[in-house]
């Protein structure tokens, strides 16, 4: 059984782990955090996890064991399609058009956080499919932190939960032998790839760290670091990307794009782009940041640094000396509520420049980036979307609602590892925050877990006798669902499963 964890206690592991680590689960409850202290203390027969936090600091092993655990190599074959498609319809011929040409003589690729291989092997296979015989013109570097993730990499073989895309068909029949309870990778594939154990924290005078790449690929691995240990890594991957160089990202992962020459692409993917002109900008906090056009390309966003400001009702703020503060709150107070109207009236690209506006406004700027994110989220730009859930983060890290989108936002791209995560963050947030439980109740009974979603259900059905439930985010609500509409539908679910 799963022990509570105190907030004490949950704090001084955290701290511990940072202090050691770089690992940063501090800002925020991390579900897989809790399951890792449990897991662990059960593994090592120990009373409590008390005992385990006082038994990492006597036994550096058992630590090692816990940080591994927590860095879990959670991966599958075409992960976020998406990204592969981009990979194949934009980055592939652009550099063919190089090989031609012969300004490049080979095309470098780095899968920085490869774990057991299915992430370098799904860009093998697209290499494969355009290269054919070319093929060795492309090279493919995949490299990672823990040993036994590479040695399985190299011998190829899978099963069934590796296969887990659009593309499991495809990659399954052409490149794969179907064994018993597995999946043989071919040779060939498979020696496309080069592996090596490498921990990217301390790629610092390192022979790896003089290689320079056209694309590099770390997904899902910078999201529980601290902010200034990703700072530096990105830093580093620009230094390691050649001029016009591709930076994959996961989508949850962040950094503002000011600090160094990057810019977006249009598609939002999380696919960053290392503009030509290397030349360092000064830092500025994410606040101070604009996106403006620069480029002849004007699809492509730049964020260079703004000056403050002008406050969106800079005349009658003028005018009246006597308050002004008063004045500037009220005023972006109003325009908040004219966005929500214009949303209301379905003018979404009005409403979206109002709510843009209010970010500039401490006291309107984390409603407006929610519903930013919502909004985003309904037109499928997920990156956008995940951008201003993390903004909101920063400035309140407990912030049900940005958490709750984020598990939306997962959902849509089909990462139900990851949705389920955040739904279980913003209920930690927010306790009675009704649409994560049942939202996470609708996951649990697609996994099968049908008592804990029936908890949930219950859950859900309790709040509108004690304590009343979160109130939501209004366009959250509104636009999803309200508390009675998924009352009535939850109790129904509990009295007929009741009767059963
Ligand atoms: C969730 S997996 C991601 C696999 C793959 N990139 C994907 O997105 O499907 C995260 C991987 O990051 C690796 N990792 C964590 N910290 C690392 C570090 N400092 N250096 C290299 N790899 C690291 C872990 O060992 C794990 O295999």
């Amino acid at each position: 059984m799963q022990q509570e964890i105190s907030p004490e206690l949950y704090q001084k592991v955290a701290s511990y782990i940072k202090k050691n680590s770089a690992l940063d689960y501090s800002n925020a409850f991390h579900h897989n955090l809790k399951i890792a202290l449990n897991d662990r203390t059960e593994a090592n027969q120990l009373h409590s996890c008390e005992e385990y936090y006082f038994f990492i600091q006597q036994n550096p092993q058992e630590y090692q064991e816990l940080i591994q655990q927590l860095t879990i190599g959670e991966t599958y074959f075409f992960r976020y399609t998406q990204q592969f498609d981009f990979l194949r319809n934009t980055v592939f011929p652009e550099y063919s058009q190089s090989l031609q040409e012969k300004t490049t003589a080979t095309i470098n690729i780095w899968s920085a956080a490869c774990s057991s291989g299915e992430e370098p092997y799904s860009i093998a296979m697209t290499v494969h499919e355009l290269f054919g015989k070319n093929k060795n013109l492309v090279n493919i570097f995949a490299t990672d932190i823990d040993h036994n993730a590479i040695q399985s990499a190299r011998q190829g073989i899978y099963r069934k939960n590796s296969f887990r895309s659009e593309n499991e068909k495809w990659s399954q029949k052409q490149y794969f032998v179907e064994q018993e309870h597995s999946f043989q990778l071919q040779q060939a594939i498979i020696n496309q790839v080069q592996f090596q154990q490498l921990n990217f924290l301390e790629l610092e005078n390192t022979p790896f760290a003089q290689n320079k790449f056209h694309v590099i690929f770390c997904r899902n691995a910078l999201i529980y670091f601290s902010q200034k240990t990703v700072y530096q890594l990105i830093e580093r991957f620009h230094d390691m990307l050649l001029d016009g160089g591709y930076l994959f990202l996961g989508p949850a992962e962040y950094f503002p794009k000011s600090q160094f020459s990057f810019v977006m692409e249009p598609q939002g993917h999380s696919i960053y782009r290392k503009i030509k002109t290397p030349e360092k900008k000064i830092k500025a906090s994410p606040q101070v940041l604009k996106k403006t056009q620069l480029d002849s390309n004007q699809s492509n966003r730049v964020y260079t640094i703004q000056k403050p400001r002008k406050s969106y009702f800079m005349k009658s703020e003028a005018s009246d000396t006597s308050h002004p503060n008063t004045s500037v709150s009220k005023n972006y107070q109003q325009l908040y509520e004219d966005a929500f109207h214009l949303y209301q009236q379905k003018s979404l690209a009005d409403a979206e420049k109002l709510f843009k506006e209010c970010t500039s406004d401490e006291k309107t700027e984390i409603r407006a980036r929610i519903a930013l994110a919502h909004i985003f989220s309904d037109q499928n730009k997920h990156t956008e979307a995940l951008e201003q859930c993390q903004l909101v983060l920063q400035q309140e890290p407990v912030n049900g609602d940005a958490y709750f989108l984020m598990g939306m936002l997962y959902q849509q791209i089909n990462d139900f590892l990851q949705a389920e995560k955040m739904l279980r963050k913003s209920i930690y947030c927010q306790e009675n925050h009704y649409l994560a439980r049942y939202f996470l109740a609708g996951l649990l009974e697609e996994k099968g877990e049908r008592n804990k979603a029936q908890k949930e259900y219950q859950n859900i059905v309790n709040l509108s006798d004690n304590c009343g439930h979160h109130e939501i985010h209004p366009l959250l609500r509104d636009h999803t669902l309200t508390f009675e509409q998924v009352f009535n539908i939850c109790s129904p679910k509990l009295s007929s499963d009741n009767q059963k």
